[in-house]
């Protein structure tokens, strides 16, 4: 049995055996605001396997170091824009990652075989504890099985990676609901580019920043690219997750099928599972993947959901459905 326990803030012992599990080349999964992370001591690549293989991860796809401060981030990096300073001041702890030129202390698996490392320092009081605890960076890919929903309990990571996790610490369900943006600052030079949107929004950082691309790609397994995890199908439910217009419906109820509408929920067939949710990006935000696994663990084999509005607010919402609605390839 997977061994979870519940923490309380960052003086919970809990955390002190977490802390003596990863520093011994261990596994923990543990909550941050967006997701729980899947974290192993990032400066042991033996360690940082075990995350792979937990996962069933491709090795072409890099992880995020998570890291208590800033000052713990320069370390990790060979160069320190001013970009940087100014977004680590205004958004960390927060959901934020930024990618930037790694330094040689950062190990190649950790990287992908890349140059750059993806640095995030996250605002949960047990992710912040854990990291003191370990006195290292932890590298910390979502705690799902690759191109699963991420997890936004203890419960889903249990469900998702059981044994494969020596400790699950349970901080109760997430805020953010949604991973963190991604930011790529690693092209000394250009502009800053979105490799994936989420709670910080492109107009936030446009503002700070002046232009930044949103990089809406998608690449396939095993081919690595600028963003190389942002696969075409990815964050997705076991159902199959379809997209409809606002108001669309559905007609026929065979099969397990579950209508999202978004704002108001338009009449359904006796035997459809109908469920509103509110027509608010930052709490849809929060729901999705909770939602998404509730309907999965019922079995419901066909989720039809109403699109979000093309609104920016909407943009990593947007994305996620997208990746998740998108078909299977290989
Ligand atoms: O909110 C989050 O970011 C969560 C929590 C646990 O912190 N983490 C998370 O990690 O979502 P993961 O591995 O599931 O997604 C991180 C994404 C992957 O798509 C990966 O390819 C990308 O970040 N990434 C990591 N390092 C990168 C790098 N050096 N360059 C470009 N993309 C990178
Ligand atoms: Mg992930």
């Amino acid at each position: 049995m997977t061994r979870l326990r519940r923490v309380c803030g960052p003086e919970d012992p809990a955390i002190q055996e977490a802390a003596a599990i990863l520093t011994s080349g261990g596994v923990v999964a543990f909550p941050t605001e967006t997701v729980y992370g899947l974290g192993a001591d990032g400066l042991n690549s033996k360690a940082v396997a075990r995350i792979y293989t937990a996962k069933g991860r491709p090795a072409t796809n890099p992880v995020i170091l998570h890291v208590a401060d800033a000052a713990s981030a320069r370390a990790l990096v060979s160069c320190w824009p001013a970009e940087a300073q100014l977004l680590v001041e205004r958004f960390w702890p927060g959901p934020l990652t930024l990618v930037l030129p790694a330094a040689d202390a950062v190990p190649t698996i950790v990287r992908a075989g890349g140059t750059s490392v993806a640095l995030r320092c996250p605002a949960h009081p047990v992710a912040l504890g854990l990291i003191r605890a370990v006195g290292r960076p932890l590298a910390a890919p979502s705690a799902n099985r690759s191109q699963h929903l991420s997890p936004t309990c203890a419960e889903h990571v249990a469900s998702s990676l059981g044994e494969a996790v020596d400790l699950i610490l349970d901080g109760g369900p997430t805020t953010a609901g949604l991973e963190s943006t991604i930011l790529d600052l690693s092209r000394l030079g250009a502009r800053p580019r979105i490799l994936r949107p989420g709670p910080i929004s492109p107009a936030v950082l446009a503002a700070m920043l002046g232009p930044v691309d949103l990089w809406e790609g998608a690449v396939v397994t095993g081919d690595q690219q600028a963003a190389p995890g942002m696969m075409a199908r990815h964050y997705a439910p076991r159902a199959k997750l379809e997209l409809v217009p606002a108001g669309t419906g559905v007609t026929e109820s065979s099969g397990r099928v579950a209508y999202v509408g978004l704002g108001s929920l338009t009449a359904l067939p006796a035997g459809v599972r109908g469920v509103l949710l509110p027509l608010d990006a930052e709490e849809v935000g929060t729901q999705l993947y909770a939602l998404l696994h509730e309907l999965d663990d019922a079995g419901f084999e066909r989720i039809v959901m109403e699109r979000p509005p093309e609104e920016d607010a909407w943009v990593a919402v947007r994305d996620r459905l997208r990746r998740a609605s998108a078909k299977e390839t290989a």
